[in-house]
């Protein structure tokens, strides 16, 4: 036999009542990967056909599943939460090979060469029942094995007696069972007495019993540890993370305190890149080789090409970002963003949806919104980009070799064309010819001699004129607001 004479069943409509969430533990993430889908893509990769069972939020779990690319899998429902005998009792329809392997969906650890090997020593001695088994220092929640002259039982947590809590023996909750029993002994379990559940592990007892040879194999605990409880899903993904992050060390990746990171399963870093304390690198990131990824910065479903450096409490999701660039601190670059090679990203600079070209510079406070940049361009500070008139979206294209001063508005629909200059503190809403300057800010009025309390006077009168535009040549000699327009709220604010 191999993986093509077996179907698996795998067993996910409990109502996670230890998890006391409303939501299924299934649905939990582990590393940026639902629980139930550890299992099933181990048994993808096998090719083995997997029936799935599913009750409690069934349909959720269905959704989910449906969204992800799995083949070979169908969907089973248990009404009635009745056991893990009657779950699979569920699925007989499905049992179309000649080997079973019934899983449990709350095993995220399981690998797939302790499932090949399950198969193989399960073929090797032509057992009527292969099971895993694990020695642990707290069996809490598990079934205890006992074993008598090769034959095995299992005791259920709350139906052992007080000396059986303390066997250290479990039942890790996998097994390959030969369809021609299954399809015999399904029907012989009966109700716990104890719980009035119907309990899958008792076939192992009634295989026993008919002197069926039942093969238990010891494997590390590590492996199959099930969850039951959010402690138990918290050390599982320690576990997984510590992996991924063994797995990136030996590939030459330097992480400062790798008890601190935050590393999901689909992410690629590449050797000699440097990972700060209390980085989250989530989604599908694909960060390069030689990169600095700087403390407490968060990077989702975002790729950075070799060389680059992201300083500390930067956020950069779904944004590709060249090699050799230098962003933040505290950059935050997102929905589509792209950031040419050799680029300078500073401090509190928001980009979103925006491109900007190689070797270009904006280095502190500045929202740049739908905006189209190109190469060796230079942007001051606190440049914003106005893109959104309450109704739409307009672009805002900034040609190569653009040199913007600090404190500027950018009125979009907008183009400042190649080489142009934009003077310090203007509202720009036209056009910009490639070559030329452009200033669009209000004079500025000095009236020598002025006491402060004069000066006051002087403004609170100007605003006097509520809600109205005060035009400079008409009040002339006394403080003038060209084009500008006052409200009580604004003298407030300013005074
Ligand atoms: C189970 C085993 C126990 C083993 C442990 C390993 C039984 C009776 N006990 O206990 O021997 O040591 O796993 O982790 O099998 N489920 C259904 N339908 C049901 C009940 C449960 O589909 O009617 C599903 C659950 O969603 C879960 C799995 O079966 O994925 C196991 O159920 P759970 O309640 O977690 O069993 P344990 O108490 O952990
Ligand atoms: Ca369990």
């Amino acid at each position: 036999m191999n993986a093509h004479s077996t179907r698996a069943v795998v067993l996910a409509a409990g109502r996670s009542t230890r998890f006391r969430t409303k939501k299924t533990k299934l649905l939990f993430s582990i590393c940026g990967q639902t629980m139930i889908l550890y299992p099933l893509r181990v048994l993808e990769s096998l090719g083995i056909p997997t029936t799935l069972v599913l009750g409690y939020q069934g349909d959720t779990v269905k959704q989910e599943l449906q969204k992800t690319d799995l083949k070979d899998l169908s969907f089973v429902f248990q009404k009635e939460q009745l056991g893990t005998g009657h779950a699979v009792a569920c699925t007989q329809e499905t049992w179309d090979k000649d080997h079973i392997m019934i899983l449990y969906g709350d095993m995220p650890l399981l690998t797939k060469e302790l499932v090949q090997q399950l198969i193989s020593e399960h073929a090797a001695r032509n057992a009527t029942i292969t099971f895993f088994t694990s020695y642990v220092i707290d069996p809490t929640g598990y079934g205890r094995i006992i074993e008598n002259n090769g034959k095995f039982q299992i005791i259920e947590e709350k139906d052992c007696v007080a000396e059986q809590r303390y066997i250290n023996r479990i039942n890790a909750g996998i097994y390959l069972i030969k369809k021609s029993f299954l399809d015999e002994y399904i029907t012989k379990l009966t109700p716990s007495p104890v719980t009035g559940e119907i309990y899958l592990p008792e076939l192992i007892r009634l295989a026993g019993e008919a002197n069926l040879l039942v093969h238990a194999i010891s494997v590390p605990y590590d492996n199959v540890r099930g969850v039951n409880t959010l402690q138990e899903l918290w050390s599982v993904e320690q576990i997984k993370r510590s992996e991924f992050i063994k797995h990136w060390m030996s590939r030459g990746v330097r992480f400062e305190l790798a008890q601190s990171i935050h590393l999901d399963i689909d992410i690629e870093i590449g050797a000699g890149t440097f990972i700060g304390t209390g980085v989250h690198l989530l989604g599908k990131t694909r960060i390069g080789e030689d990169c600095f990824i700087g403390a407490f910065s968060i990077i989702e479903n975002a790729t950075i090409d070799n060389g680059t450096m992201i300083h500390s409490h930067s956020v950069i999701q779904q944004t590709h970002i060249g090699c050799h660039a230098s962003i933040g601190p505290f950059a935050r670059l997102r929905n589509n963003s792209r950031i040419g090679d050799g680029t300078e990203i500073g401090n509190f600079v928001e980009m979103k949806n925006s491109s900007i070209g190689n070797h270009s510079k904006t280095r502190h406070l500045s929202y740049i919104s739908n905006a189209e940049i190109g190469s060796n361009v230079k942007l001051g500070p606190s440049l914003i980009t106005c893109n959104f008139n309450g109704t739409q979206e307009h672009k805002t294209i900034i040609e190569d070799n653009v040199f913007i001063e600090g404190n500027n508005t950018l009125l979009a629909p907008l183009r400042i064309g190649k080489g142009a200059y934009v003077a310090a503190g203007s509202t720009i809403s036209h056009d910009v010819p490639a070559g030329a300057c452009t200033i669009a800010r209000s004079q500025q009025i000095i009236q020598p001699n002025t006491d402060q309390a004069t000066c006051k006077a002087m403004c609170c009168d100007a605003g006097q004129e509520d809600e109205t535009t005060i035009d400079a040549n008409a009040k002339k000699d006394t403080v003038q607001f060209t084009g500008a327009t006052k409200t009580k709220d604004l003298q407030k604010a300013e005074f």
